[in-house]
């Protein structure tokens, strides 16, 4: 440990640096003058501080005083080492942060005594500090962990959903990108927006239980068959309700309710207006937009502005008003998504969709 002792007189300075270095692990760090020791603080740190009360050009006050300025010196104590008894010296320099006294002349096994209990003090400070640092990296370290696993889990879902949903990649791709847009329009704030983003791709896993004859007709769907299809919003939200992750929690929201409509007509609960969550009611805009405007082996890409007609149509209707004009408010950006993540017809699943 390093001891800086300022004093203007070198006997004093002397006879207290051979107290420090008998102390165990102690080494002192000597100063004439205290603008010496200021230029010397800017760019060490020391263990403890020992200062004369009286000196010339700066006492041991005003250098007391420029020591707790910087806040790098906050944990490092300070004794103050004066002749004078008087009380009003003492209250000032217990006032400027001083942390004990020593009274001239000094008797060394008080001395002694006093620099070992703050240098114990100090260390086990400075223990728990490192400690307390280390423990809130550890914690990020976790936390940043655990964020990856729940993404990571979530694209493996995913993927493992696209082997059954005629819905393409693409189409997953872009309309992320869409809730995205949505939310940051509205003023959702950044982070809801990218958790959004990344929730988005599960809002059809409950098609995984779909039969086949219903999930891969050409054609439209029987009104038993459309029930048996609707059961997906509920599906996805038992596959991944309740989960410790918080963005599968936000994935299950997404999967009950990015079917039902504003108005109250949509499924499965019917809900309108603010009763159907707000990831529900972007999700359900950027769904669409995004069915309507994706190429399929039966039908044609509708154009961006004749799926832009279809929107403003059905504001209120399906969707909410709000959301919708900010998501309009954006088109620019909606058409660079849509150009610049251009269908490939997967392989696996060429067929319709159905909303
Ligand atoms: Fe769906
Ligand atoms: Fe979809």
């Amino acid at each position: 440990m390093n001891i800086l002792i300022v004093d203007d007189d070198r006997t004093n300075l002397f006879i207290m640096a051979a107290i420090v270095r008998r102390l165990d692990d102690a080494e002192p760090v000597t100063m004439e003058s205290p603008l010496d020791a200021v230029e010397w603080l800017r760019g060490n740190e020391p263990d403890l501080i020992l200062l004369d009360q009286m000196m010339p050009d700066m006492d041991g006050i005003e250098l007391l005083r420029h020591i707790r300025d910087d806040a790098r010196l906050d944990t490092v104590p300070v004794v103050m080492i004066t002749a004078n008894t008087a009380v009003d010296i003492r209250v000032r320099a217990l006032d400027e942060g001083c942390s004990d006294f020593l009274t001239k002349p000094v008797v060394v096994p008080e001395v002694q005594a006093r620099l070992r209990n703050l240098l114990a003090l100090r260390h086990s400070r400075a223990l728990l500090r490192d400690r307390a640092a280390l423990l809130a990296a550890e914690v990020e370290r976790v936390t940043a962990a655990l964020q990856r696993q729940g993404e990571e889990l979530v694209n493996r879902l995913s993927r493992a959903a696209e082997y059954r949903d005629p819905e393409t990649g693409a189409h997953i791709e872009r309309m992320a990108l869409y809730s995205k847009l949505v939310a940051e329009a509205a003023g959702c704030g950044g982070a809801f927006a990218q958790e959004l983003m990344k929730a988005a791709p599960m809002h059809d896993i409950g098609k995984i239980a779909i039969p086949d004859m219903i999930l891969l007709k050409p054609g439209r769907l029987s009104p038993e068959e459309m029930t048996v299809m609707r059961q997906h919003a509920a599906i996805g939200h038992r596959i991944l309700a309740d989960s410790p992750i918080p963005l599968l929690r936000l994935a299950a929201e997404i999967a009950l309710s990015h079917h039902e409509k504003f108005d109250g007509s949509g499924y499965p609960n019917g809900l309108a207006g603010s009763d159907i969550p707000l990831s529900g009611r972007i999700v359900a805009i950027a769904d669409v937009f995004d069915a309507l405007t994706s190429t399929r082996p039966y039908k044609r890409s509708w154009k961006l502005e004749e799926a832009r007609a279809y929107m403003v149509e059905h504001r209120g209707r399906h969707f909410d008003p709000a959301l919708l004009d900010a998501f309009l408010s954006r088109w620019e950006d909606v058409c660079r998504i849509h150009h610049e993540n251009a269908e490939e017809l997967s392989e696996l699943a060429p067929e319709a969709v159905h909303h």
